[in-house]
């Protein structure tokens, strides 16, 4: 986190004030994750709920000891010492509830993992049931009624039947053995270390604690790539350790294995998943493991897919492959989730007919009805990867003979890795919600991942998760996205605002003003990224072969990974039609074949994932593409702001920590959004010599230049990409032994006024270089650039944005003339590189 100073001037009480909501770039300050229990609360406030405080579980099963224990402690928390006196509330399976209570009119049957919640009276008293089809079942329902408990819900009527949509509800963690997490933004592994599974498994055992709360049955605790060192016998005895810390909350751990696991650990000479020893080698490696983890769930696999080995180096398909595990698995009831994303990431650009978005289809569509029945095929909801905007995968109208789950990604890998707020629930729902028309008849996505659409036995969804040690998901309102998935994978009717509510209840607060904002800010998010980002479903413009983070319009193109737009100076767009394109349009079954072949059916925000379009195509607003390229990356970030602003009106009415530490979050995600926006709009007014039709792209008024400055010490660079940077330019500074610090000076030439001042610098890794701003000699405002940011080249992963606005937040007196100066001393590899400045009527 950037740690503020003010330094000496006589500004520096009344800056005092603002500087603790106005500097924190970085983010919050990462709190240890042990100690956040995000929606598990319990905060006080529910004395009405009807409860009895004598609480007992029926059974001795270990998941009824833990739902007993939460219940008392939830029950506690949020109703003081319960309400109810006399009476009590018991805990059980439905068998245990009808032996105990002879003559209640207990439900016959409730499907796996289901429970009954009934408030009635037993000889006068209060009796409050929760009774699950089974253990599972009975801590589910725990966890649902401390939820109503803790939303407000009016118990007193309590008589509710609920049971999961689907039996695969699982996690996907992408830790690595030395401790790191591919994609995870927040902290180190939970699990890992050093190689070897952590000795303190704490926090495993708080994680499936968390899980269970919404529902989750199965943890993947190991990236999908170079698993193979986790089936050395001392790691299965690691995993083993994890797989006890996660049992008392009954969520079963997975793991991913590598298809070459037999060569590469196993001393075989190969892994050809037809070969007898391979076939041999599998199964004597899953008993090995069964025996120390006997309720593993299953193994997730990742083949021939991005340097991945597979079958296909022996000519056999990823049934074959999957089919050798599923056979091993099958005798311990185990699964395998064997992942679609196999692609070729070594593309012809030039190839106008090559496209990666067909490549699951092409694959395992042919492949249908030749998996074995514990095998589940695992679709990401696009066909590209986790994009802000992608159509549905048509893979899920496919397979009818195959079990099928649906990826979802609750990391934010090209969503803002959680430095941004992008409340994903209305991304997924809409995918959830997407009906195939597969057969001519209505398929929901979810309905075919429920197993209904084609008659299934196994099917889920599945969230890569990628917690890390220090804040779980970084933010705090990123975990609205873990508890928003654990929701719709119990219930994927439940609506995204429903869910919204729910978790502001019970994480932040049930005042209904706060809950109001915060459910508006989730709702309002993911569209407001999307429109600071891309377009018209181009997915993303970021770098996708780095960071995965900040603009980078061309590290898309000319390169194998086909996650093109094809973009130049007279359109834009991929032509995926079957008519002239990659016939990517003719996956999906007919109706929707027919609607995205044309550019005039296809939904405009997926225009150019299906079309090519020309920059003057008129969109039904009759407005161009190139005018909504730049009218709404102006919304967009207009959008961000107003998140801000919103927070803000939350001010002395939720935790000031909390307060705080999203505060940091918004103002700089308010920021990024700019340099998004303006990276975008240079870069496309430059491709297209279109003008803005309202003046703005290109023009920005009070900006100025790091390279127009009176330079001291400061160097000019070029910045890559060059769209990165307010004219494709900065300054960087290269201190000698007699100077540390550089310094940029600019005199005042518009209009007096009162104004705020915007820094755009790079916060690079490596070092925390040191800012000061100064007006007519007077230093107003220092800070650190000591963000967590990707890359050490200054471009869009690090460019910050950071607005200092005056005594009481009323900006700045400045008349023709002023002398405004930014210095910047340079620390290790971080040269206080500098864009512009840009000086803002204050609000
Ligand atoms: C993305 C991600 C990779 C990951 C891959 C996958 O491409 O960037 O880190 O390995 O997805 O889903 O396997």
């Amino acid at each position: 986190m950037a740690k503020t100073t003010v330094t000496a001037g006589r500004l520096l009480d009344f800056m005092a004030a603002f500087l603790l909501v106005a500097i924190f770039p970085a983010g919050p300050a990462a709190r240890a994750q042990t100690e956040d229990p995000a929606w598990l609360r319990y905060a006080s406030g529910h004395q009405h709920a009807t409860i009895p405080a004598s609480i007992r579980a029926l059974g001795t099963n270990v998941l009824e000891q833990s739902a007993v224990e939460e219940l008392h402690r939830g029950v506690t928390g949020l109703t003081g010492t319960g309400t109810v006196s006399g009476g009590e509330t018991v805990v059980g399976t439905l068998n245990e509830v009808r032996a105990a209570f002879p003559g209640l009119a207990v439900p016959a049957h409730i499907a796996a993992h289901g429970f009954w919640l009934k408030r009635t009276l037993w000889h006068g008293q209060a009796l409050v049931l929760v009774a699950g089809s089974n253990e599972h079942g009975a801590l589910f329902g725990v966890f649902d009624l401390l939820r109503r408990i803790a939303t407000g819900e009016d118990l007193f009527h309590l008589d509710v039947i609920e049971s999961p949509a689907m039996p695969i509800r699982w996690v996907d963690e992408w830790d690595n053995a030395d401790g790191t997490v591919t994609r995870g933004y927040d902290g180190r592994s939970i699990f890992f270390e050093g190689g070897k599974v952590r000795e303190d498994l704490s926090e495993a055992t708080a994680y499936a604690q968390l899980l269970a709360s919404i529902g989750i049955n199965g943890c993947n605790v190991n990236n999908v790539n170079d698993a193979a060192p986790f089936l050395e016998p001392d790691m299965i005895k690691g995993l083993a350790r994890i797989a006890d810390a996660m049992r008392p909350w009954g969520v079963r751990l997975a793991i991913s294995v590598d298809i070459a696991s037999p060569q590469k650990i196993g001393g075989l000479k190969t892994f050809d998943p037809l070969d007898p020893a391979v076939k041999a080698w599998w199964a004597a490696k899953v008993n090995e493991i069964y025996q120390q983890i006997p309720d593993l769930a299953g193994v997730t696999v990742k083949a021939d897919s991005e340097g991945q080995p597979g079958p296909a180096s022996y000519g056999r398909s990823p049934a074959d492959a999957a089919n050798v595990l599923a056979n091993a698995l099958a005798p311990h009831g185990g699964v395998v989730l064997y992942r679609a994303f196999v692609y070729n990431n070594h593309l012809d650009y030039n190839d106008m007919k090559a496209d990666r978005a067909r490549a699951a289809y092409d694959i395992f569509h042919p492949l249908d009805g030749q998996f074995a029945p514990n095998v589940i095929v695992q679709i990401k909801y696009g066909p590209i990867d986790f994009q802000a905007e992608e159509p549905v995968s048509p893979l899920f109208a496919g397979l009818h003979k195959t079990n099928v789950a649906m990826e979802l990604q609750i990391t934010q890998e090209y969503l803002g890795e959680q430095r941004h707020l992008v409340y994903l629930a209305p991304l997924w729902k809409e995918k959830l919600d997407f009906d195939l028309h597969a057969e001519n008849r209505s398929t929901p996505v979810k309905e075919i991942i429920e197993g209904k659409s084609f008659d299934r036995s196994l099917g889920g969804v599945i969230g890569i998760s990628c917690v890390g040690r220090d804040h779980w998901l970084g933010a705090p309102m990123a975990m609205a996205n873990l508890y928003a998935f654990g929701r719709l994978a119990w219930n994927p009717n439940l609506s995204a605002v429903q869910i919204a509510a729910e978790w502001t209840k019970q994480t932040i607060s049930t005042d209904p003003q706060v809950v109001a904002t915060v459910d508006k800010m989730l709702m309002q998010s993911w569209p407001t990224y999307i429109d600071y980002t891309g377009f018209l479903g181009t997915q993303t413009l970021t770098d996708i072969t780095g960071s995965h983070y900040g603009p980078n319009i061309e590290a898309s193109e000319r390169n194998g990974w086909g996650q093109w737009h094809r973009d130049d100076a007279k359109g834009i767009g991929m032509d995926r039609s079957v008519a002239t394109g990659t016939g990517y349009a003719g996956q999906y079954p007919p109706a929707l074949a027919k609607m995205y072949e044309s550019a005039a059916t296809t939904p405009e925000d997926e225009l150019l994932f299906f079309h090519h379009m020309s920059w003057t195509y008129k969109l039904h607003t009759g407005k161009t593409i190139i005018q909504y390229v730049y009218d709404s990356h102006y919304k967009g970030a207009e959008e961000a702001a107003r998140l801000d602003d919103e927070w803000a009106t939350l001010k002395g009415k939720i935790d000031p920590q909390l307060y705080e530490d999203e505060r940091a979050w918004l103002e700089y995600q308010a920021g990024h959004a700019i340099v998004w926006r303006d990276a975008i709009v240079q870069y496309f007014l430059k491709e297209t010599g279109v003008p803005d039709a309202l003046g703005r792209a290109g023009h920005y008024p009070g900006r100025m230049e790091a390279e127009d400055a009176r330079l001291a010490g400061y160097k000019i660079i070029d910045v890559t990409p060059w769209e990165d940077a307010s004219g494709g330019k900065a300054v960087s500074c290269k201190p000698n032994s007699a100077q540390k610090t550089c310094a940029a000076e600019w005199t005042y030439s518009g209009k007096p006024g009162r104004f705020d001042v915007a820094v755009a610098y790079f916060d690079l890794q490596g070092g925390v270089a040191h800012f000061t701003l100064g007006i007519n000699g007077t230093e107003i405002v220092s800070w650190a650039a000591d963000a967590k940011l990707p890359s050490r080249q200054p471009n869009g992963d690090n460019s910050t944005r950071f607005t200092a606005r005056g005594p009481d937040g009323r900006g700045f007196d400045l008349k023709p003339g002023d002398v405004l100066r930014l210095e910047g001393a340079p620390d290790a590899s971080d040269p206080a590189a500098l864009d512009y400045i840009e000086v803002d009527p204050a609000q």
